[in-house]
């Protein structure tokens, strides 16, 4: 049977509608697409850029899983495959013309300001995600000028950069699973026990019961997350050239892609996680932007850090999920392979503080970019505003916040 293509799928539109309507999650991004130039008298002066990994295997697989050894032997599990990594070289390609190009009237760094040296570069220290900012480095910032490094085809196509990480197990700013026992609480005990997700969970019961059969997980292990789970199992072997397996069809699929929606939808709906899964990075970029505009930015000793113009973070869809939602645009899709939101600080004549656009970009083929209008951040979103807007969100000290917060609060609220 043939998977696909379900996103232009009229009936997962209305669904969807439908769901959006009916609950309190926000969706608000614009659905056009953004083709104007940027005003001329306005300053592009830093961008951050958040962006999903490219296609890979399935992370884990369902214990009947035919394809275990075609996987294992292979490339291994939740590795990036070859379609993942032309995907997110094109990535870095569109990102150097965007940001760099300067003949398409857009707003641009000066090109003498383009150079290894004034990237920062961070990623969740899964391999995928290291693997995929490699490739997007490499469509995005090839040697020009003083940085070819040797005359014959290597050095004149690819120069090292650095990748700042952690190991995935300890990395609270990009791990959208890293651990926190109170998180798990607030989904456990709150979200996945409302009751729209137990009205969801009784309207799949029936394909709960087929999916363990077919599956093999037994029938009480099945459940929303786990429904999801398997959704993605199946997508990450279609994308890896596998068959579906004798069981899938076109209404199974939908249904799997429905659930994936919400539990999507169910995972970053909460505030509080929220602030344990995007506050740090938050405290990152007001640290980042302080040092640039605020108190430090005449301060020798940050005179260092203030090269660095586009700020690269390599992370995961849950997380980019996590980072909209937080900021109130989440438009209830999970994000697809390359995913990037861009938040780009820009400065003008007017008004007298910098101030941001964000964009996300949700189909890289597409090369075309939503803007992002904060509802709580309206234009110009300044820096003060954008601040105010996410305040109980942003977190100084994430370590404390871990040990605090994930780990001791929930004996607390137990
Ligand atoms: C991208 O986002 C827009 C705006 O929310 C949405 O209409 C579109 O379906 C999304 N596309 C994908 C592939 O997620
Ligand atoms: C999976 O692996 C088996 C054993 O190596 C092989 O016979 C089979 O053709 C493979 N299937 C696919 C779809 O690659
Ligand atoms: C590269 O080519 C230039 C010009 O032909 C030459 O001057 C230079 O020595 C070469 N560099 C290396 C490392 O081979
Ligand atoms: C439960 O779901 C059904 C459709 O499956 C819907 O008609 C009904 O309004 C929902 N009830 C609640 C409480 O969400
Ligand atoms: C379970 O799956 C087998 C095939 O794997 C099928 O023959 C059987 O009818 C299924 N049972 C149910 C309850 O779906
Ligand atoms: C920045 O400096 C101003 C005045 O010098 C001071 O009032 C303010 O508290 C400082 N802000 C931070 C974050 O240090
Ligand atoms: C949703 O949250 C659960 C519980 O933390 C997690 O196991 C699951 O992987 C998450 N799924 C998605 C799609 O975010």
């Amino acid at each position: 049977m043939m998977i696909f293509v379900p996103h232009h799928s009229i009936i997962f539109f209305l669904l969807l509608l439908l769901f959006c309507a009916s609950t309190t999650f926000e969706s608000i991004i614009s659905t056009e697409i953004d083709h104007q130039p940027n005003k001329p008298n306005e300053e592009l002066k830093l961008v951050f850029l958040f962006h999903r990994h490219g296609e890979r295997t399935p992370y884990q697989l369902y214990p009947n899983d035919p394809f275990k050894d075609n996987i294992t032997n292979t490339v291994g599990i939740g590795q990036l495959i070859n379609k993942g990594k032309r995907r997110l070289y094109h990535l870095g390609q569109y990102l150097s013309k965007r940001y760099y190009n300067q003949n398409d009237g857009g707003n641009h760094f000066p090109i003498e300001k383009k150079s290894p040296r004034n990237v920062y570069v961070r990623s969740s220290g899964s391999e995928r995600c290291l693997q995929s900012v490699t490739l997007l480095l490499a469509g995005m910032f090839p040697p020009e000028n003083q940085w070819k490094w040797m005359n014959d085809s290597l050095g004149s196509l690819w120069q090292p950069i650095a990748i700042q990480t952690v190991p995935f197990d300890y990395d609270s700013l990009l791990n959208p699973d890293y651990k926190c026992p109170f998180a798990e609480h607030i989904l456990n005990n709150e979200i996945y026990q409302s009751k729209e997700a137990k009205n969801i969970t009784k309207k799949y019961r029936n394909l709960f019961e087929k999916l363990s059969n077919w599956t093999g997980y037994r029938l009480n292990e099945m459940n929303l997350v786990n429904a999801a789970c398997i959704y993605d199992i199946l997508l990450s072997e279609h994308n890896f050239d596998l068959p579906s397996p004798e069981w899938l069809n076109d209404n199974i699929w939908n249904e799997l892609k429905i659930i994936n929606d919400y539990v999507f939808q169910f995972n970053s709906t909460s505030r509080k996680i929220q602030r344990f899964r995007c506050g740090a990075i938050f405290g990152e970029i007001f640290h980042r932007l302080n040092t640039h505009f605020g108190n430090d930015s005449q301060s020798s000793s940050s005179a260092n850090d203030r090269r660095h113009q586009i700020y690269i973070y390599s992370t995961h869809d849950e997380w980019l999920a996590q980072f909209l939602a937080s900021m109130k645009v989440y438009n209830g899709i999970p994000p697809s392979f390359g995913s990037t939101i861009m938040l780009e600080v820009y400065q003008n004549s007017q008004i007298n503080e910098p101030y941001f656009k964000g964009f996300y970009l949700n189909s890289t083929e597409t090369e075309s970019v939503y803007p992002l209008q904060f509802p709580d951040c309206l234009q110009p979103c300044t820096l003060t505003k954008f601040r105010e807007s996410i305040k109980d969100l942003i977190v100084e000290n994430p370590k404390q916040l871990v040990e605090q917060e994930c780990f001791v609060e929930i004996k607390k609220y137990l």
